[in-house]
């Protein structure tokens, strides 16, 4: 409890308006707390041990305690109830976060490491507004981002937790829910750190609704409404699928982003999509979809059949490019005459491969065989068979054989379904997003595919092809600029949510 209470009195600076009715309750409780190497007064009132209120009249900024004296009046139960549901914090929020600029105090839990905080960035003094603040907490990362109006990302902090999920080889939902709270806060300092921004600054705020990890949704979900409520500005709840579609709008360096076109088509290949959509002045309607495993899902699975660490994906695409993909014939499925995609027969045939292989040359998920993988060439693209990192050759030749087949037949049946789009829908540009979008042998086939049917192409930067909250904030601008908002009493945490719902 004295833990939550100090993170309280730190984190008022960015919850002011926060829940001030407590100001004429009974149970309210005044405590002495030392923050920055000054003394504070903290004021809370605990309905049970869990659950902490915070007063707005105490406002701490940079060590220094101010007394803003604000007061809410006349407050009704239905504002009551909302500062329950909404405003206040369970108390484990803030269990395992260390505080900076307290020496005295020992940290239960270091910092992310700073390799961890990736892609943070300044671009630019010049902003526009409206700011907005993003923050994407789906899954495994924790993200959060500054945009100003025009699309710039000023800031853009992931926090990536392969060490908590990594002795797992995937994702355990209840360990990304508590690295997002214990992560929340250096990532957010860090965003507003790195943008210039003050909280007080910021226009709107965003946050991914769904669909995820529901428990993983519910933190950055929560954060979002509290922050928009308390600072008074304008709500999103986002779909996390929404933010990847405009995603290859964004620009990769210092440049604001580029306005989509009214109507277009997406294609994002990510961890548990592989969909097609069109775009039509903001309305999205899916045209197909995975039916079974979806694209990179099955990078995944095959990766740690071979024991490679989580995540596998890329180090499968890192591997299969030391491979003759011809070496194999591995099935592409024509999912009868639809847009949709199907990878369980690819998966399934792979692994039988792996078997077969493992006849000959023993086991293949021995831990030596995990060895460092290359850095890659300029922009993360690979440096080629010719220069084969140390360490690969560790795997037989055959192995990277299958694996570069593998590869081969899950990219051609994208291109596959993007050669009938192109057949039955009238040009358009295609925008190509997701985590799985940064497959190399894809984005090299992409450019020949766009100039075979006449279509532009965007394709995501990849500092932004996995998750981040750069993504989020700009599909929150889009809707601003077409006069739309989410209640936050209303938005929830969906684990499934059709992506038709938005944008509306
Ligand atoms: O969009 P994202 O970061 O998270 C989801 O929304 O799922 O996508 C992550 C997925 C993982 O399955 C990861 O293995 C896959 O994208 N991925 C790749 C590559 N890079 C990431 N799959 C194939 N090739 C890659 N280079
Ligand atoms: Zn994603």
């Amino acid at each position: 409890m004295e833990m939550s209470n100090y993170c309280a009195a730190y984190e008022a600076r960015n919850f002011r308006k926060f829940s001030g009715w407590t100001e004429n309750q009974a149970n309210v409780r005044k405590d002495k707390q030392e923050v920055g190497g000054k003394e504070v007064e903290v004021e809370r009132q605990l309905d049970d041990d869990s659950i902490l209120y915070l007063h707005e009249s105490y406002i701490v900024t940079d060590g220094i305690y101010k007394d803003e004296n604000i007061i809410f009046e006349n407050v009704t139960d239905e504002w009551k109830q909302f500062c329950h549901e909404t405003l206040s914090f369970e108390v484990p929020v803030y269990e395992p976060i260390e505080i900076p600029r307290a020496p005295a105090r020992k940290a239960r839990r270091p910092r992310p490491p700073a390799d961890a905080l990736q892609h943070r960035r300044v671009h630019c003094r010049v902003m526009r507004r409206p700011l907005a603040l993003g923050i994407e907490t789906s899954c495994d990362d924790t993200a959060c981002a500054v945009l100003d109006g025009a699309g710039r990302v000023l800031s853009s902090v992931v926090s990536s937790q392969l060490e908590a999920h990594g002795p797992y080889g995937g994702v355990v939902p209840e360990i990304a829910s508590r690295e997002h709270l214990a992560n929340w806060l250096p990532v957010s300092r860090e965003a507003l750190g790195a943008a210039g921004v003050a909280a007080g600054e910021i226009d709107l705020v965003a946050a991914t609704r769904g669909p995820g990890l529901v428990g993983a949704l519910l933190v950055g979900l929560a954060l979002g409404k509290a922050l928009a409520f308390a600072l008074g500005r304008p709500f999103h709840a986002i779909h996390h699928l929404e933010g990847h579609l405009y995603s290859p709008f964004l620009d990769a360096g210092p440049g604001p982003a580029e306005p989509p076109p009214p109507r277009f088509h997406g294609l994002v290949l990510s961890g548990g999509h592989s969909s097609l959509f069109a775009v039509a002045d903001g309305r999205v309607e899916t045209l197909g979809e995975t039916r079974d495993d979806a694209f990179g899902e099955v990078f995944d699975k095959l990766g740690k059949r071979i024991g490679l660490p989580y995540p596998q994906g890329p180090r499968v695409d890192e591997l299969a490019e030391l491979g003759d993909p011809a070496a194999w014939r591995l099935p592409v499925p024509a999912c009868g005459d639809t847009l949709d995609f199907s990878y369980s027969g690819l998966k399934s045939q792979a692994l039988t491969e792996v078997e077969r292989l493992e006849r000959r040359f023993g086991p293949l998920d021995a831990p030596e065989a995990a060895a460092p993988l290359s850095a890659g060439g300029p922009d993360g693209m690979p440096a080629g068979r010719a220069g084969r990192p140390a360490g690969t050759s560790l795997r037989p030749q055959p192995l990277l054989d299958l694996l570069a087949a593998f590869r081969a037949a899950a990219v051609a049946q994208v291109l596959d379904r993007l050669d009938r789009l192109a057949r039955r829908h009238p040009a358009a540009l295609l925008a190509v997003s997701g985590g799985a979008a940064a497959n190399r042998l894809l984005r090299r086939e992409l450019p020949a595919w766009g100039a075979r049917h006449g279509r532009e192409l965007r394709l995501v930067p990849l500092v932004y092809a996995g998750d981040n909250a750069a993504m989020i904030a700009h599909a929150a601008l889009l809707r601003h600029a077409r006069g739309l908002a989410d209640d936050p009493f209303l938005a929830e945490a969906e684990s499934r949510i059709p992506i038709e719902l938005t944008g509306r």
